[in-house]
């Protein structure tokens, strides 16, 4: 069920050409996905798939993180923002994540190194169960204020090239 309360863009897309919220926001679902395949992973103490995973994962996030610094935020700095949607918040967040996906890096080597057990495995569960909480802050904060902004302020044209540049 989706908890969209803009409307979702599809009405603006069908008249205006412009991308819809769904489009922008189609790159978090890959990341979810990917995340849920690691950490079913390293509940099965599969440490291969774990590590697969978890690099897919995080060159998906890098790379989509960097995207927006590079093409979505700069123009998000130019226009109103939002109350709550002030840019370091999307920026401080963007760092929080990363950081959280170095110390699950080093946390994989670890266990490749000792061998995987459910004792060694479960902190980092637990530390994960965190960083999905502020994955998901972090979605609705773009769901709800980032890319509503943009549609509202930005013509379908400009809104398509930028929703381009994050693919
Ligand atoms: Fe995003
Ligand atoms: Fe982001």
């Amino acid at each position: 069920m989706s908890d969209c309360r803009t409307g979702c863009g599809d009405e603006a897309r069908h008249v205006t050409g412009a991308p819809g919220l769904a489009a922008w926001l189609a790159p978090h679902l890959h990341f979810e996905q990917l995340l849920e395949k690691h950490r079913i992973a390293l509940m099965q103490l599969d440490l291969p798939v774990a590590q697969r995973a978890l690099e897919e994962f995080a060159f998906a996030l890098r790379e989509h993180i960097a995207l927006e610094e590079q093409w979505i935020l700069p123009r998000y700095a130019a226009l109103e923002a939002p109350p709550g949607g002030a840019l370091a918040l999307f920026t401080g967040e963007h760092q929080k994540l990363l950081e959280f996906v170095r110390r699950f890096e080093r946390a994989l080597r670890t266990l490749a190194a000792e061998g995987p057990a459910h004792r060694k495995v479960l902190p980092l569960l637990d530390q994960q169960a965190t960083f999905k909480n502020l994955l998901e802050h972090h979605d609705a904060r773009e769901r709800n204020l980032l890319y509503p902004t943009l549609e509202k302020q930005l013509s379908a044209a400009e809104q398509r090239t930028l929703c381009d540049a994050l693919r």
